[in-house]
């Protein structure tokens, strides 16, 4: 980039989105903003990593049954006081918590707006200095303004969505995001603190030689998934040749797949006969994204992932999400 060219922050680019669309309140920029901050320090957090004590366990189980690591904690706690301080967010509902939370403050009820959230994805990551994540997803309530917020208010279908996004901590930390319009990628500087718009307009490629699925899992999962694997094995050297990824954090896999295209798979399997990824806090914002970006989404064979409608706030399910032509190739296999 030249010296004298102008990178457009986070802040900028919301305020510029709102001149184009003149009913546009300014609610959901506030709200990316409380996000960014909030992402700012856990990045902080993030990197001092090894220095800090902030390894390891915290020596709780949350209420999905997995070990909380201090920095899932300090993530979920930042997050949190970040949309309670402001006033663009009058609940939020997130995986280290088993009820959602309603802010009662006069201001907080007034807001249209509720988040649900993934503070810290990937946690096994952390020990090993790999790529972690926060995932969000924003709804407008479904109860009057003024009132407290309700379960109803969280448990709507991913199609419903008005954004949802991440922040990955990785090589460099990023934050994108979609909303209905696009989708929109923004690198933080550390040099000035902000978020700069740096990949504008994201779209995922229709076709790519990536597929990432736990492999290791093999045996485990029902034959259509096998058989999903298999068809990505190459048979000899005729046969198409695919680069298998598994990082072990979907803010991570969905990233790269945005980047370079591919498929990620989470299916179902033994001890997680309903899944693995949670389908309000990680796999319906991922899904908003991706069709958003111009991929595709799928829970079990045939069923668009963002026409479920949740039952319960951490319900489980299984995802096949990605390129467009790969999910296609994969759907009449796993249906
Ligand atoms: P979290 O750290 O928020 O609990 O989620 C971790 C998830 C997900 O990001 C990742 O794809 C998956 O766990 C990895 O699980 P396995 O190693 O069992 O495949
Ligand atoms: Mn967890
Ligand atoms: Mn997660
Ligand atoms: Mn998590």
């Amino acid at each position: 980039m030249k010296m004298n060219q102008r990178v457009m922050t986070l802040d900028e680019f919301t305020i510029q989105e709102l001149r184009n669309y003149p009913g546009a309140t300014g609610q959901l920029s506030g709200l990316l903003r409380d996000i960014g901050l909030a992402a700012k320090r856990v990045n902080v957090e993030v990197n001092k990593a090894g220095i800090a004590d902030i390894l390891g366990e915290a020596g709780k189980t949350n209420v999905q049954g997995e070990s909380v690591k201090k920095l899932d904690e300090f993530a979920n706690d930042q997050l949190i006081s970040s949309l309670q301080t402001s006033i663009y967010c009058c609940g939020v509902a997130s995986e280290e918590n088993e009820e959602f939370i309603s802010f009662d403050d006069e201001f907080s009820r007034n807001s249209k707006y509720v988040v649900l959230m993934d503070p810290l994805d990937g946690s096994g990551n952390i020990d090993v200095n790999v790529s972690i994540g926060t995932i969000f997803s924003v709804y407008r309530r479904l109860t009057p303004n003024g009132s407290s917020c309700e379960l109803e208010d969280f448990l709507q279908p991913g199609s419903q969505q008005i954004a949802a996004g991440y922040i990955i901590y990785g090589s460099s930390t990023m934050l994108v995001y979609a909303t209905r319009r696009s989708v929109q990628g923004f690198t933080l500087d550390p040099s000035i603190g902000e978020f700069c718009l740096s990949h504008p307009n994201m779209k995922v490629p229709d076709e790519s030689d990536i597929f990432s699925i736990n492999v290791g899992y093999y045996h485990l999962y029902e034959k259509k998934v096998q058989k999903a694997i298999d068809h990505f094995m190459a048979k000899d050297a005729t046969e198409k040749v695919y680069r298998h990824r598994f990082i072990g954090c979907m803010v991570s896999e969905i990233h790269r797949t945005l980047v370079q295209g591919g498929i990620f798979m989470y299916p179902a399997f033994g001890k997680y006969a309903q899944g693995r990824l949670r389908l309000c806090y990680e796999c319906n914002p991922m899904s908003f994204l991706m069709e958003k970006a111009g991929g595709l989404a799928f829970s079990d064979g045939n069923q668009r992932l963002l026409d479920i409608k949740p039952t319960e706030l951490h319900q489980r399910i299984p995802i096949f999400i990605g390129s467009k032509k790969l999910i296609e190739e994969v759907l009449p296999i796993i249906r």
